[in-house]
C-alpha cells in the first residue's frame, strides 16, 4: 500500500535575482522529490505587468497578500533587514516559514537550520553549526563545525568561514569573504566581498580587505543601513 505524500504549499516573497534563485532551488527540490506546491511570488514592486514565467512562478500580489494565503513561506531577498520585516509581517499574520535546501547542497548529520533558511546550489554546512531563523547561505558558501550565525545572517556566494566562528543577528558576508576559526561578528555588521576576517567585528560596522579593516563604524551608520550590495539605506 502507497501513502499519498502531501505537497506544502508556498510561497516566496520577493520576485527579484535573489528570489528567481530560491524559486529555482525550490524546483530544483521538486525534481528529486516532490515536497512543495509554489504558488507563486508576492511583491511590492511594480510586478503585475511583468509576466509570471520570468520569475519561474506566478506573480501573486503585494507581500501584504501572505496573511491571506494558507502557505508557507521564504524571503527571497538578500538584504537581512528587509527580511526581518518581512518575516515580522508574515509572523504577525500568523503565517509559518519553509527551510529551503538546494539538492545539491551539503548538509551534515548534526547542522541545525532554523525556519525561514535557505540553503542553495553547492552549499556547504558541515557538523555541528547552527543556522538561525531566515539566514542565507548562498551558492557555493561554506559553513563549519561549531560555527553559529543568527538570525538574518547572509553569507554571499562563496563566503566561507573557519570553524566555531560566531555571526550575530544580520551577519553579512560578502562575496568570497573569509573568516577565520574562532572570529565573532557583531550584530548587522558587515565584512566586504573578498575580506579576510582575521579580528572580531563590532556590531554594525562594515570591513574590508585582507586582512580585514575598519571601513565605517556603527556610529557613521545611524539612521541608516547598508545593504548587501553596499548601498546605503535610509531606516524606516
Ligand atoms: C564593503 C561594502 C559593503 C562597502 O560598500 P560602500 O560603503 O558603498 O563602499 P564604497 O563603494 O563607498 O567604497 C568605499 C571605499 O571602500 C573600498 N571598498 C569597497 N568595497 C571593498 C571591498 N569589498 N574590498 C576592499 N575595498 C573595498 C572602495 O574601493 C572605496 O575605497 P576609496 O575610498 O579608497 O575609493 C561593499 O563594497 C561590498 O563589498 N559589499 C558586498 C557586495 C557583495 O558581495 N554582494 C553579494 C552579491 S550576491
Amino acid at each position: 500500500m502507497t501513502t499519498a505524500h502531501r505537497l506544502e504549499r508556498l510561497v516566496v516573497l520577493g520576485a527579484g535575482g535573489h528570489a528567481r534563485e530560491l524559486v529555482d532551488a525550490v524546483h530544483a527540490v521538486n525534481a528529486v522529490r516532490p515536497t512543495w506546491d509554489l504558488l507563486g511570488v508576492l511583491d511590492d514592486g511594480d510586478r503585475p505587468t511583468e509576466p509570471g514565467p520570468e520569475v519561474g512562478a506566478p506573480y501573486l500580489g503585494p507581500t501584504s497578500m501572505v496573511g491571506m494565503l494558507d502557505a508557507r513561506y521564504v524571503v527571497g531577498i538578500g538584504d537581512g533587514a528587509v527580511r526581518e520585516r518581512m518575516d515580522e509581517m508574515a509572523r504577525r499574520a500568523s503565517r509559518t516559514p519553509a527551510t529551503v535546501v538546494h539538492p545539491t547542497a551539503s548538509v551534515g548529520r548534526r547542522a541545525v537550520l532554523h525556519p525561514g533558511c535557505y540553503v542553495a546550489a553547492h552549499a556547504t554546512l558541515t557538523t555541528d553549526c547552527v543556522l538561525g531563523r531566515h539566514t542565507h547561505v548562498n551558492v557555493g558558501a561554506s559553513v563549519s563545525h561549531d560555527d553559529v550565525l543568527g538570525a538574518y545572517c547572509t553569507l554571499a556566494p562563496g563566503a566561507r568561514l573557519g570553524g566555531r566562528a560566531v555571526l550575530e543577528d544580520g551577519v553579512t558576508l560578502g562575496l568570497n569573504c573569509a573568516v577565520l576559526p574562532g572570529v565573532r561578528l557583531g550584530a548587522w555588521s558587515v565584512a566586504g566581498a573578498g575580506a579576510t576576517v582575521t579580528r572580531d567585528v563590532q556590531p554594525g560596522s562594515v570591513v574590508v580587505g585582507t586582512p580585514a579593516a575598519v571601513l565605517r563604524r556603527a556610529a557613521e551608520r545611524v539612521g541608516t543601513h547598508r545593504n548587501v550590495f553596499g548601498r546605503l539605506e535610509v531606516d524606516e
